[in-house]
């Protein structure tokens, strides 16, 4: 719903016009730099904002505690009154956040922040099924619809910096995921594009070796087509960078990680940083990276993080909070003396010229991500489809998502035993090719199986049983090559490309989970791989866990 315009918040709007609170600058990007109205470059001085969700930190199979819940920040009023008081102290001017619901009111946190002059850079997924997997990705219509559900209820605030459309999605292990976070990128692009928006869409990226790390800024940047179009390309890089610890210099910690982004075409920050390996942290790194050895290729950083965030490697947070009171540590105050002394170069001043986008990085040992990316989801067909499956996923509980993973594991095998295949839900990043149905709803997707398995066995009753999960569908086409016709006039143009419209309940509240605590996080058996690179630090602040269908590349062939 829109602010509405009651005469009492016509006069409070007035009033505060007349007391001369001044609207928060509109802050656009030209090429690699972020400038407000008035043309002054615009430096991130931010720092996380997220309390930490629920971690099992007894779990050995989840080393970057990954929550598996979140609490939204900005739906409580009193606590961003409560916080802001801190956060001015810091002179930040810029929140990271991690997770929002976007069922609930952010209206007055928005406001207090707003006429604080902070911005904020939301991440558009959620823990578990919220997220883009990488162990079984897809670009999805159920989280297109969370991502568009979440810019709706954000697009009418006058701070939203940037939407990351992914936080820590590629590793060192798994850059053929790449494709579905650029594809990602370009339907946000899209779809804020048709909402006259002008939020940058952001990526996220953990740290780690060069042979990838650079590949993967570049890929998310680039123009695939060679016609220097920016339609897929990310306007906004971060780096989730813990490189300098203690009492660091520039040449030790950023001089390599510096060189690397010289020739970087859009923005880029550090999305995270605050190595705490020697508490309590100095922060004398925020001097390097807003200095002119730097300045030239970052636009400031996030530091992690204001509320307590614990991992592996200790004690993140910078106050600790008890109801309405705030205690502020070491860490807070080094923060608060070192942004008060930054006054970062105001050049290059902006320039009309349009960013270049280069062509996409070419794929080699280390960086297998094809430039073919995963076709825009497209709800409606999806909806078609379904309506065709003659066996269907009928959960019996609100919370299926960990259900899902399981049945289309145990569907696939089936189908592979009798001669069939998985290949319609599943895809393929390294050779960009994408099953007709890799862009559909999980739920979906194991209809799809299940029905599949059903035919294959001549609609065998107990073919559809599947524990009590699938209920026959008498309307459905009788027959595999019915099943197929059906399905293929559903998906016409399986590699069409669209901007994506709103989703049907997008603002009433129906479809955002509020964080589910289910599905299994065995992404983690890979991340386990990434500790020993100690530039990969970042790790372990992922906020965003991954999860359902895990199984579904091993069933896949
Ligand atoms: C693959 O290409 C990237 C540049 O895109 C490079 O950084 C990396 O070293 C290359 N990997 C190998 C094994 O040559
Ligand atoms: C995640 O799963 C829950 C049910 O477990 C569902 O309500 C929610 O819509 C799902 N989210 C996405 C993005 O698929
Ligand atoms: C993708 O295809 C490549 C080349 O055929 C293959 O090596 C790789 O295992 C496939 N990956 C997945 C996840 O299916
Ligand atoms: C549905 O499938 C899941 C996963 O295989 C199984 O645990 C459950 O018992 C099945 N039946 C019902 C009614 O949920
Ligand atoms: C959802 O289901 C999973 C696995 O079945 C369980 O671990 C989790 O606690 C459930 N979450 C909720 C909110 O019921």
């Amino acid at each position: 719903m829109f602010v509405r315009s009651s005469p009492a918040i016509a006069l409070l709007a007035a009033a505060s016009w007349s007391l001369g609170v001044q609207a928060i600058s509109k802050v656009t990007r030209s090429g690699r730099y972020l400038y407000t109205d008035d043309g002054n470059r615009f430096y991130i001085r931010g720092i996380a904002y997220q309390e930490q969700g629920e971690v099992d930190a007894n779990d050995p199979n989840n080393p970057f505690l990954e929550p598996s819940s979140f609490i939204d920040p900005l739906t409580d009023g009193n606590a961003c009154t409560r916080d802001v008081q801190f956060l001015k102290e810091l002179s930040v001017n810029t929140l990271r956040i991690y997770s929002v619901d976007s069922t609930k009111d952010h209206d007055s946190c928005m406001k207090t922040f707003s006429d604080a002059g902070i911005y904020t850079i939301i991440d558009l997924a959620l823990p578990l099924n919220g997220s883009i997997d990488r162990l079984a990705p897809s670009w999805s219509t159920n989280l297109l619809n969370q991502y568009t559900n979440t810019i709706d209820v954000f697009s009418k605030y006058d701070n939203v910096l940037a939407y990351n459309v992914g936080n820590e999605v590629v590793v060192e292990d798994q850059t053929a995921v790449a494709p579905y976070v650029k594809a990602a990128a370009r339907d946000i692009k899209a779809y804020l594009n048709s909402k006259s928006s002008s939020a940058l869409v952001g990526y996220a990226a953990i740290d780690g070796k060069p042979n990838w790390r650079d590949p993967l800024a570049n890929f998310l940047s680039c123009d695939p087509s060679g016609q220097n179009d920016g339609a897929t390309a990310i306007d906004i890089y971060g780096l989730n960078n813990y490189e300098w610890c203690g009492d660091d210099t520039f040449q030790a910690a950023y001089a390599g990680t510096n060189g690397d982004y010289a020739g970087y075409n859009v923005v880029a920050y550090f999305s995270e940083y605050g190595c705490n390996s020697k508490p309590p942290r100095l922060f004398t790194e925020v001097a390097a990276l807003f200095s002119s050895q730097m300045s030239d290729i970052w636009s400031g950083g996030i530091a992690f993080s204001y509320f307590p965030a614990s991992s592996a490697l200790g004690q993140f947070g910078m106050v600790t909070i008890d109801g309405n009171t705030v205690t502020t540590s070491d860490d807070f105050n080094n923060l608060k003396d070192e942004y008060g002394k930054v006054s970062p170069p105001n050049t290059p001043s902006k320039s009309d010229a349009a960013t270049s986008y280069p062509a996409c990085p070419s794929t080699n040992s280390t960086w297998l991500a094809s430039t073919t990316l995963p076709p825009t989801p497209n709800e409606a067909a999806c909806n078609c489809l379904e309506s065709t499956l003659s066996c269907q996923f009928s959960p019996k509980t609100a919370n299926y998502s960990s259900v899902v993973g399981e049945l289309i594991n145990t569907g696939c095998g089936l189908l592979g035993q009798n001669g069939g295949n998985c290949d319609d839900i599943g895809g393929n990043g390294s050779t960009g090719t994408y099953g007709r149905i890799s862009g559909c709803d999980p739920t979906i997707k194991t209809s799809f199986v299940m029905s599949e398995f059903y035919e294959i066995t001549n609609r065998n009753p107990a073919s559809c049983d599947f524990a009590g999960n699938g209920t026959v569908n008498p309307l459905a086409p009788s027959g595999v090559s019915a099943a197929n016709a059906a399905a293929s006039s559903c998906i016409a143009n399986p590699s069409a490309t669209f901007t994506p419209s709103s989703a049907p309940n997008s603002g009433n509240g129906g479809s955002s989970s509020g964080g589910s605590t289910s599905g299994g996080s065995s992404d983690q058996n890979n991340a386990v791989a990434l500790i020993g690179d100690s530039r990969a630090l970042g790790g372990m602040f992922a906020m965003v866990a991954i999860g359902v269908a895990s199984g579904i590349c091993t069933m896949l062939f």
